[in-house]
């Protein structure tokens, strides 16, 4: 029996605040093998019934083999409308599914003149300094019973949104980060249900947020305007017929709010004294462009698993610490019952120092501190609104009564995104750094790929965004999310086509505010490259060439800058950070020891190789042309000037081998000679890395696709310093920003820069999925149509068992050695194909469940291609 289990609309389900006709895609579930869809049927109906006068749109029967990425023609949209969804489909065998339970969506705004309500303000222009929080709220009265409403609302600043006293939506940190001037999201809601016939009262809550608070390293305000505004429009539909809006304008009434204080760096000072506003005054109306407007249907940031505390130490110095066993991104949520004017105080931080003692350097000005002012004696439960923290510990500065662990909870926050993979083996730590890697994404996924959540950054890096992204697809459903940020990308590229540092694009014309800043605020290889590796990691992740067209010419004026600023076949432009906190740096210094020139050049390489094999995707053939004729001539050009008369690079560096293998730019009769010289590299320094953030990501990749796959073994495997699994035998629960932020006697990387939850390295990721799961995309068939499953044995390890979702389902890989002999368990979700390599088999002792296993070659690793089901193979292995 077949069935659909699953809907998905712009890979989401059930999206609200759409503004185009999603593309569609189902997953196909129900036994048996080899099924594979023959044709579907779509419809589109007013009403979950589905009932003839209801339909607006039937597919009728497409012969089609396609499950994802469906487009329709034809149908109009109305705003502020809920439409359902189901399919049908037909497997080649000629069985037929029933009708899938409805999804649905529901339309935003879909024409900007829709727009009537103005943004509105409760604070005066005076109030440029000020970090406290307002709120702003209307009176009406609904005459009839009202059959759907829908709100739509955004701020300047940050906000919450309030129908008669309840908190709208989930949704937390809203409208999120992103350039506002040219790109503000505004958020839908169904609010049918929170409405009622007579009296009502809509009120937002405000606070200052990125828009206006203190943010970016620079640590300047205002940095995108002076006022908090609200903006908000509730469309109502009476059971009548009739129509009714009710928006915000100058008849709005504002207040100051409780929140006295809120910034995401510094934390939130809470007096629940003042929560009934004393006087409320006429708001004020701030003119904004709002065609800079656009909805956001998901990866909205929302509260996710709460932590218990696990204890609470006192240090050698006396300070009360709760310790939560795990550094995450969120913030505490604290019951007390404390007297008027009790106080409770707790302040944010990440790690103890060696003796002990609560450490706070490393967040440099950023305060992490939440301030509550009880008003009654009850018990209350708190978190703040208006920011959020990085932490694993909290010092009790003030707390009326005892302070018990179970009064304390952390609570994780980040971009709402369906997980998609597991991985286990039988090495705990790797097990470990895997939870490691996981919980520095959940950490900074907070609404912007953030480098980290703690010190006073935690802004849009690229670079970090960029090696990390192929790893966090593995891990969570990320499409939403870069596709929402890769647009700020777009939005804030130069005119020529430079791209920012960081994104939302805090430090342009800023130069003269900092040392570094001054060399440059865009356009650095391995950063700047996220416009294009970004988008075509998601291409190959989930076969989507939306993305693809949407960022084409932002990918396109990027290639056309570094062609501009290239020389002689050489890239290199203003400030580089190159091979970033690479161990071969001078003391004291960030940047690696390879040269700029190689990295720059490499990277210029490698994006133009990849948007020339973009532009064939999309079938611009004159532009493939183009590219792929640049391509082959600056890839000599590397050649020409990076390698020697052997053909060896001339840089002798860890990260210039691994970039120049992973990024295929040798001769092919070069590439093993300079492999080989890589492990020799890596034999000088006794089996350890010493790369950074452009080395690091690739580094196994390179060892394990030149025959060294026992080498990248050994080096995953490494736990003394410096290496993946010395941090998690120091007890790291995130990924480091330094191999060495904590060193092994002890001492810290200087404070200036020595985060504890920093994604980067975590990219290692990636090579747990694609290589000792052997989870691999083939760019010919991306979304793992077909996928490549290749699982290389090695390591030590006894089993492995890998799961990832794709747009078609899931795949399951799990292999267990038994002496030589590996049992390989894989099952592959229905409507696609696996290719299946099996590397040194002297013998297939045993396969279960497989319809065939062709030998495509005749040799003994062998190649076979299966269709959808479980399967089972036994094989000797070769040593
Ligand atoms: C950030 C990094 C970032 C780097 C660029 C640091 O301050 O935390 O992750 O990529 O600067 O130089």
């Amino acid at each position: 029996m077949i069935e659909i289990t699953k809907i998905q609309m712009d890979y989401e389900i059930n999206p609200v605040g759409v503004t185009q006709m999603p593309q569609f895609g189902w997953i196909i579930g129900g036994n048996g093998f080899n099924v594979i869809q023959e044709a579907y049927r779509l419809q589109i109906a007013d009403s979950m019934q589905f009932q003839e006068e209801n339909i607006q749109y039937d597919s009728m029967r497409v012969i089609s083999e396609e499950s994802a990425h469906v487009y329709l023609k034809d149908m109009e949209l109305r705003s502020a409308h809920r439409y359902y969804v189901r399919v049908k489909i037909w497997d080649t065998l000629g069985e037929e599914s029933e009708w899938s339970m409805p999804g649905y969506f529901v339309t935003a705004l879909l024409h900007p003149n829709e727009w009537k309500g103005r943004f509105i303000s409760a604070e005066t222009k005076e109030d440029v300094a000020t970090s406290q929080g307002t709120y702003v709220k209307h009176d009406f009265i609904l005459n009839g019973k009202v059959k759907s409403a829908y709100a739509f609302t955004t701020a300047l600043g940050l906000y919450h949104f309030y129908i008669n006293g309840e908190k709208i939506g989930e949704d937390e940190l809203t409208p999120g980060f992103t350039s506002y001037k040219k790109r503000l999201l505004y958020q839908t809601y169904e609010v049918t249900n929170a409405l009622q016939e007579g009296n009502n009262v809509i009120a937002a809550s405000l606070g200052a947020g990125w828009y206006k608070g203190k943010m970016g390293f620079l640590e300047e305000r205002n940095n995108y305007g002076n006022q908090t505004a609200f903006l908000g429009q509730i469309q109502i539909e009476y059971e009548d017929g009739s129509t009714e809006i009710i928006s915000t304008d100058e008849s709005w009434q504002g207040a100051s709010s409780p929140i006295l204080f809120a910034e995401i760096y510094d934390g939130e000072y809470y007096d629940a004294s003042l929560e009934q506003p004393k006087e409320w005054y006429p708001v004020e109306v701030v003119e904004y462009d709002k065609s800079v407007l656009h909805a956001q249907a998901g990866a909205r940031v929302k509260q996710h698993e709460g932590i218990p505390a696990r204890r609470i130490l006192i240090t050698p110095q006396g300070d009360k610490v709760i310790d939560f066993g795990q550094n995450l991104a969120g913030w505490i949520e604290v019951k007390a019952a404390g007297t008027k004017g009790a106080r409770i105080e707790l302040q944010c931080f990440e790690v103890l120092d060696a003796q002990g003692n609560v450490y706070l350097e490393n967040l440099r000005g950023a305060k992490e501190t939440i301030t509550y002012i009880c008003k009654e004696e009850r018990m209350i439960t708190y978190h703040p609104n208006f920011t959020y923290q990085g932490f694993r510990y909290a010092r009790i500065n003030a707390y009326p009564g005892e302070a018990k662990p179970e009064y304390f909870t952390a609570r994780a926050l980040y971009s709402d995104m369906r997980p998609t993979g597991t991985f286990w083996c039988s090495n705990p730590d790797i097990n470990q750094l895997q939870s490691n890697i996981l919980w520095s994404l959940k950490s900074n996924f907070v609404d912007i790929p953030t480098d980290c959540p703690q010190r006073n950054e935690r802004v849009g890096w690229t670079g970090d965004a960029q090696i990390f992204c192929r790893t966090a697809g593995f891990l969570m459903n990320t499409y939403t999310f870069f596709s929402k940020w890769l647009k700020d990308v777009t939005a804030d590229q130069t005119k020529e086509g430079g791209v920012p540092h960081i994104v939302p694009d805090l430090i342009s014309g800023k130069e003269q505010d900092d040392w570094l800043l001054s060399q440059g605020t865009h356009s650095a290889a391995a950063w700047a490259d996220v416009a294009v590796i970004n988008p075509w990691i998601l291409y190959l992740t989930y076969g989507d060439k939306q993305i693809l067209e949407e960022q084409y010419d932002s990918m396109k004026k990027w290639i056309e800058f570094m062609r501009a600023h290239a020389l002689d076949g050489i890239w290199n432009y203003k400030l580089q950070f190159g091979d970033w906190v690479a161990l071969d740096a001078e003391e004291g210094s960030y940047f690696g020891a390879t040269p700029n020139d190689l990295t720059c050049t490499a990277y210029y390489v490698y994006s133009t190789g990849l948007f020339a094999k973009i532009a064939k995707v999309l079938n611009r053939m004159e532009d493939y042309a183009v590219y792929d004729t640049l391509y082959q001539q600056i890839k000599q050009g590397f050649q020409v000037h990076f390698l020697d008369s052997r053909g060896n690079l001339t840089v002798q560096t860890q990260t210039a081998h691994i970039i120049a293998l992973y990024f295929d730019l040798l001769p092919e009769d070069k590439k093993q000679q300079n492999a080989n010289q890589l492990v020799q590299l890596l034999k000088r320094e006794k089996g350890h890395l010493v790369t950074g953030f452009v080395g690091t990501p690739y580094f196994c990749h390179a060892l394990s696709s030149h025959g060294y796959l026992k080498e990248a073994y050994e080096l995953l495997l490494k736990d003394d310093f410096p290496s993946w699994l010395y941090q998690v035998k120091k007890g790291a629960t995130t990924i480091w920003e330094h191999w060495d932020g904590l060193k092994p006697d002890g001492t810290m990387w200087s404070p200036d820069m020595n985060s504890f939850n920093h994604y980067a390295y975590g990219a290692i990721g990636e090579w747990l999925y694609r290589v000792v799961a052997g989870i691999e995309v083939e760019e010919e068939n991306p979304g793992y149509k077909q996928a490549f499953l290749y699982p290389r044995i090695g390591g030590g390890l006894t089993a492995v068992k890998a799961t990832y979702s794709s747009v078609y389902g899931e795949l399951r890989l799990a292999w267990n050695k038994e002496k030589s002999k590996i049992i390989l368990q894989i099952e592959i979700p229905h409507n696609t194909t696996a290719k299946i390599r099996l590397e040194a088999v002297a013998e297939i002792t045993e396969t279960a469940g497989i319809a065939f296993l062709s030998t495509e070659d005749g040799t003994k690793d062998r190649i076979g291609i299966a269709g959808s089901g479980s399967y089972e193979i036994h094989y000797d292995k070769q040593e």
